[in-house]
């Protein structure tokens, strides 16, 4: 019997997830050319939703097509994707495990052939561009604003169309909302700019928006206070201040969890730790979901030593990739198969993807009821 804190079921909104060891949103680029999710998508969530009472954050999903920068990537803004997306969740509650869709706006960030090509406009905060070599982006209208919160809306809603569980909103890692909370991104002149309260603005609207339109036990927002991604990070004692701000707002609302991004990571590169989240655990007071170069052992750490007054999930990004039994190892000790990289998003097949074996162990602990089916 394993008494690690990590194996007692915690509640996050309205579901109870058996495990607090879950699986972070990691973009796969296996979805159609117009960004419907495949059937190669849902043998992938399957086989990772195979250990009873997992949370699984599927992949970014774009809100609407005006913004739609990233080929590959899944949407929620069409009915072709609502219901392709209903089959995966069909699928990862079969197994009896729990599915959440992340919801983004790429923003700054987007790739500039693929606006150049579909003549999107390029929209962010400000007219800053997030290296000096990138395309600047147009700074959003107020009316733009107010179009992207029912573009949010409307994904949320076409989320709970297909069964997810929640939606997790995407405001880490320099894309869009990431843009607006960071003053090194949001140079803006009115109620969305120039202070604290007013770069937490657009975050706190569109999680309101969207919980009004979903349920706020529904809802969870991922932040990555300290990751210099694609240009990002402020200066620490004011990283501090507007994510103290943005945080208890997020709590005061009632929001089912916040995610927060660990600062050793960089996107999905390692970098030295230069930050930590005592200030934010000491705000929220329901399920806090943390990642970040996380091994088994950091997590028991964490959930076991360091917090054991919290509800805290850890959440693995890159190992899950290619560890389908990713919790059950956790639980037995077992070691992780490596990653590879070249596989993350460039393959576009099931190399790397769906062909990463379940250990043996796993497979000997299944029963006749219990095969594997994916
Ligand atoms: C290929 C790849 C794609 C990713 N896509 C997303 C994404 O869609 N949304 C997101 O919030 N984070 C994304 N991430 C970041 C991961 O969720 C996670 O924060 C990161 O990999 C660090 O966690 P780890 O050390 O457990 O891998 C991605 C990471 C990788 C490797």
């Amino acid at each position: 019997m394993d008494e690690s804190r990590l194996f007692k079921p915690l509640k996050i909104g309205n579901i109870e997830v058996k495990q607090r060891v879950g699986m972070a949103a990691v973009s796969r680029c296996r979805a159609d050319g117009d960004h419907v999710p495949t059937e190669l998508m849902k043998q992938y969530y399957c086989q990772r939703a195979s250990v009873p009472g997992t949370l699984l954050i599927a992949e970014a999903n774009l809100v609407s097509k005006e913004q739609d920068e990233l080929l590959n990537v899944p949407g929620l803004y069409s009915v072709q994707q609502t219901t392709a997306w209903k089959s995966i969740v069909d699928e990862v509650h079969t197994k009896a495990s729990f599915i959440f869709a992340q919801l983004y706006t790429i923003g700054r960030a987007g790739y500039r052939e693929v606006n150049d090509e579909k003549d999107f406009e390029f929209r962010g905060s400000s007219a800053i561009p997030w290296r000096a070599d990138a395309r600047t982006p147009n700074a959003m209208t107020p009316a733009d604003i107010k179009e992207t919160i029912r573009h949010f809306v409307r994904a949320a809603k076409n989320a709970m169309e297909a069964g997810f569980d929640g939606v997790e909103i995407h405001g880490a890692n320099g894309y869009l909302i990431d843009t607006f909370i960071q003053d090194v991104s949001n140079q803006r002149d009115d109620e969305y700019g120039r202070s604290i309260e007013n770069r937490s603005r657009f975050t706190f609207e569109v999680i309101k928006a969207v919980a009004h339109a979903i349920g706020v036990n529904r809802v969870g927002l991922r932040l990555s206070p300290w990751s210099t991604y694609q240009g990002m990070r402020m200066k620490d004692d004011d990283t501090i201040s507007q994510y103290t701000d943005l945080i208890k707002k997020a709590d005061k609302l009632g929001i089912a969890y916040i995610h927060l991004i660990e600062s050793r990571i960089a996107g999905w590169d390692d970098v030295p730790e230069n930050g930590r989240f005592d200030f934010a655990y000491s705000i929220f007071r329901r399920a806090i979901l943390v990642s970040g170069g996380y091994t088994a052992e950091l997590a028991r750490k964490l959930v076991d030593e360091q917090h054991p007054d919290k509800d805290i999930a850890v959440m693995f990004g890159r190992y899950f990739t290619s560890n389908p039994d990713l919790v059950f190892k956790v639980q037995q000790n077992l070691e992780f198969t490596p990653f590879n990289e070249e596989d993350f998003i460039y393959s576009k097949s099931s190399k790397g993807y769906t062909d990463y074996p379940f250990s043996d162990e796993y497979l000997g602990s299944l029963n006749v009821l219990t095969q594997l089916l994916c």
